[in-house]
């Protein structure tokens, strides 16, 4: 089967053909960073205005590229959310739109889905049951993942996400958006002795996460000092590696806690270096193997939602001709492919 990803729910344009035999045929983004940099953050109203723009020439483009034009596309799949609304809108209008005009089937894919599956767009990919530390700007959770749709969310953030933690972080440093890379780059030239940040929730039992007081006490030490480039650069790395610490010791709980013995690592701050370095001690100690995305699909990209529709359109769930978003959508409430609730999409 051959499916058409889309994906449109916040700041990048995504689109891109996989095939269950052959794999990812084509895969293209466009990243709005441009757009947005002046403002610091994401701008909704900007955001869907730009998708409305770029999906539909970057669609044409890797129909081209994956050859056989779209005669050869057996469904679409559109990210329904969670997400921007109206980001989301011009992803989820233009998917179903094409599929009816091609008499196809549609299937809305939650974002996060997306990310937990990407790794299996790799060479030798993880096989299920296994453990999903999601970490992206809008999520920070632990799955227990029993196959497609079979997520027990064992542990998430009570407030900030660990990818919005490095995004407020990096403005209040000056250093720009988006913050996870920026800071990742500052932190270079840090001295590792000069500060040392709190690993938070981590002195008591349980899975769950909070950023938001790392980043207060980020502010509280860019304020009680002179921001000059070496103490940005010193704060950048305390920040770096009491967050990323923090998802290694909950990672280490998680993976004594379930006996899994493979842990999936995705969403943007899946890219970090100093956590993917970290990790691969972490999984020599605990026996766990640990399996990524190549970093660029880690971001948000169309790729890992052609692939999760084409795992649900594969079992046959498809959605009606009506569609709709869902800005929030928890992941816990997916089902299995064409099982009961949350398998019906747009009805
Ligand atoms: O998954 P993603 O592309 O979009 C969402 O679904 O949110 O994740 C974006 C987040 C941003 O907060 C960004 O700062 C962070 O991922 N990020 C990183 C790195 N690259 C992106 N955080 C830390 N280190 C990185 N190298
Ligand atoms: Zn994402």
């Amino acid at each position: 089967m051959r499916v058409l990803g889309i994906e449109t729910s916040c700041d990048d344009t995504g689109a891109a053909v996989y095939d269950s035999e052959r794999g990812l045929l084509a895969h293209r983004l466009f990243s709005q960073i441009a757009l947005h940099s002046d403002y610091g953050g994401v701008v909704p109203e900007l955001a869907a205005r730009d998708h409305v723009r770029k999906l539909l020439p970057l669609v044409r483009r890797v129909l081209e590229e994956a050859g056989g034009g779209h005669d050869r596309i057996d469904g679409v799949a559109y990210t329904r959310g969670p997400g921007l609304a109206g980001a989301l809108l011009v992803g989820a209008a233009l998917g179903r739109a094409l599929a009816w005009a091609w008499e196809r089937p549609a299937v809305g894919i939650h974002h996060m889905e997306g990310h937990l599956l990407a790794p299996m767009l790799e060479p030798d990919p993880p096989t299920f049951p296994f453990l999903a530390l999601l970490v992206s700007g809008g999520h920070t959770l632990l799955a227990d993942v029993a196959g497609v749709g079979r997520y027990e969310v064992i542990g998430e953030s009570v407030d900030d996400a660990v990818g919005e933690a490095f995004d407020k972080t990096a403005k209040l440093l000056g250093l720009g958006y988006p913050g996870g890379p920026a800071i990742a780059a500052a932190a270079q030239g840090g001295d590792p002795e000069r500060f040392r940040f709190p690993r938070p929730m981590t002195d008591r039992p349980g899975l769950d996460f909070s950023f938001s007081g790392l980043k207060t006490y980020a502010a509280n030490t860019a304020r009680d000092h002179a921001l000059d480039p070496r103490t940005i650069a010193d704060i950048a790395w305390a920040f770096q590696d009491a967050a990323v610490d923090t998802l290694l010791i909950k990672c280490r709980r998680a993976l004594r806690q379930t006996g899994h013995a493979r842990l999936v690592v995705a969403g943007g701050v899946g890219a970090n270096r100093l956590l993917r370095e970290r990790l691969g001690g972490l999984s020599d100690r605990e026996g766990a193997r640990v399996y990524y995305p190549r970093p660029e699909l880690c971001t948000d990209n169309g790729a890992m939602i052609a692939l999760a529709g084409c795992l649900r359109l594969e079992a046959g769930e498809s959605a009606g001709v009506g569609f709709d978003v869902r800005p929030r959508w928890h992941l816990s409430e997916l089902r299995p492919p064409g099982e009961g609730k949350g398998s019906r999409t747009g009805d």
